[in-house]
């Protein structure tokens, strides 16, 4: 395989169930329907003006992230990255991806690297028990420096720090380059501040110094993963859309919602995919679900992204996809090559359960099993498409990145909504600001509060 991530569709598409697939007729329509839209999307992102393309010029970025990297990993025995959503998910993907699973547990020239998303008091005391804070390099990730969860953190940490003799101008923050507090906090410390392109939002921002920080710091070349996503940004401009893969699948997927199907499942067959699997829910989820559209209709937009992972999920939810409703369209990704074969021995020849092993290995299992699920889930009416990807490497992973950033943006653009903001998250969001005593929501905290003592008398509890 010489293309970095080859994509099947031909499992959204049958003759016999017109219902549960897409018809071969309505596929070749697809083109008359919605090729004008991908027309257009592909003019944008040709002409740079998509936000997406914004990560094709954080190349000039790099050699500066490049050189903190180096004199972090010189300095530090641990990093700790605070962030959250889109400043926590692309990251931890890319680790996982390219470093492994246990990536902190093995001997390596390069700084643990741990990254927290949470509020959560005892998660926090767990992590200071592993990690030395006067050994430890602080990466504050926030685009917007007001997210209430990454500030906590960020305050509980700042003060730790100070308690281990840590100098605050040590401090990375990557936040928009704005007019705001984590500004001005960054500069009355004297922090080393990197700045995200103010239009790039943040779950679409792990091509920037989000994701190629903490990749540089454990030794992940991000000039490989722009690459890849140049890669794919040159292919999908090029191909008209009979032949281009991310029109065939987002127009599918579109027209499959259209049809019902709306959960998309995301089944990674491989433990290096399944942080991937969380950073796509999000961005497909905040992306999409929108009640709005452009021309201000109320669509109740999206589709429902689920992940799972292979084959240990063939022994949980699988039950539910093959034989529970059939609103579902199911996504199953590999990796074609791996560097660490594992080749089955001989070892119980005389057991039928076992000996049917010797002289397979280990990926061949994965892959069969992977094929024999999409198989048993297409022969029961549900439709599929699968993802190959070359190999474990930065490219490939950077090119997967920009193909489901311009995917979501694509088939946002088939709904006709904004893929870029969030409305329905900021409701929860002044809530709490209100509630916590925010200065600047104070005139709303009454009315909040009187909200709550209702919430609370509709309660109707059952104790045991
Ligand atoms: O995609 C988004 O904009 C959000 O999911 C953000 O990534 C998340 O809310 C964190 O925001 P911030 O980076 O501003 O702290």
């Amino acid at each position: 395989m010489n293309e970095i991530i080859s994509v099947d569709i031909g499992h959204l598409i049958s003759e016999r169930d017109g219902l549960n697939f897409i018809s071969p007729s309505d596929f070749n329509a697809l083109e008359k329907k919605y090729g004008h839209i991908f027309q257009a999307f592909q003019m944008s992102l040709q002409e740079k003006k998509s936000y997406l393309t914004l990560s094709l010029d954080e190349e000039r970025a790099i050699p500066d992230i490049k050189s903190l990297a180096k004199n972090i990993a010189a300095r530090y025995e641990h990093v700790l990255v605070l962030g959250i959503g889109g400043s926590a998910l692309g990251a931890r993907a890319v680790i996982q991806y390219l470093k492994g699973p246990l990536y902190n547990l093995i001997q390596q020239e390069h700084p643990r690297l741990f990254i927290l998303d949470n509020i959560d008091p005892v998660l926090v005391k767990y992590y200071e028990e592993v990690i030395d804070m006067g050994k430890t390099l602080i990466m504050y990730v926030s685009k917007s420096g007001s997210t209430p969860e990454t500030a906590a953190l960020f305050i509980h940490f700042y003060h730790r720090l100070k308690e281990a003799g840590g100098d605050p101008a040590d401090i990375v923050i990557c936040c928009d380059p704005g007019d705001n507090g984590i500004n001005h906090i960054a500069k009355s410390l004297g922090c080393r501040l990197l700045h995200i392109p103010h239009n790039l939002p943040g779950r679409y921002s792990v091509l920037s110094s989000v994701g190629f920080l903490p990749a540089e710091i454990v030794g992940i070349d991000s000039g490989q993963l722009l690459e890849g996503a140049h890669m794919v940004h040159q292919s999908i401009i090029s191909d008209g859309p009979q032949q281009n893969a991310l029109f065939a699948l987002g127009a599918s997927l579109f027209e499959l919602a259209l049809k019902g199907k709306s959960i998309h499942v995301l089944f990674n067959y491989s433990n290096l995919l399944s942080e991937f699997g969380l950073w796509f829910v999000q961005l497909w989820a905040e992306s999409l679900g929108k009640k709005q559209s452009l021309a201000n209709n109320v669509v109740n937009a999206g589709t429902t992204p689920l992940t799972c992972l292979g084959a240990t999920d063939q022994h949980s939810i699988l039950q539910l996809f093959k034989e529970g409703p059939g609103d579902k369209v199911f996504g199953f990704m590999k990796i074609n090559h791996v560097a660490d074969e594992i080749q089955f021995t001989n070892e119980f020849p005389t057991e039928k359960e076992y000996s049917y092993f010797a002289g397979r290995t280990m990926q061949e299992q994965l892959h069969v099993e992977q094929l024999a699920t999409e198989m048993s889930l297409v022969t029961d009416g549900k439709p599929c498409y699968s993802i190959t990807l070359k190999d474990v490497s930065p490219k490939t992973l950077g090119g997967l990145f920009y193909f489901f950033e311009a995917l979501v943006v694509f088939t946002a653009n088939l709904w006709n909504i904004n893929p870029y903001d969030q409305p329905g998250v900021e409701e929860g969001k002044n809530i709490t600001y209100s509630l916590m005593g925010r200065q600047d929501y104070s005139h709303k905290k009454s009315k909040y509060e009187q909200e709550v003592s209702t919430y609370h008398e509709e309660r109707r509890i059952y104790s045991i």
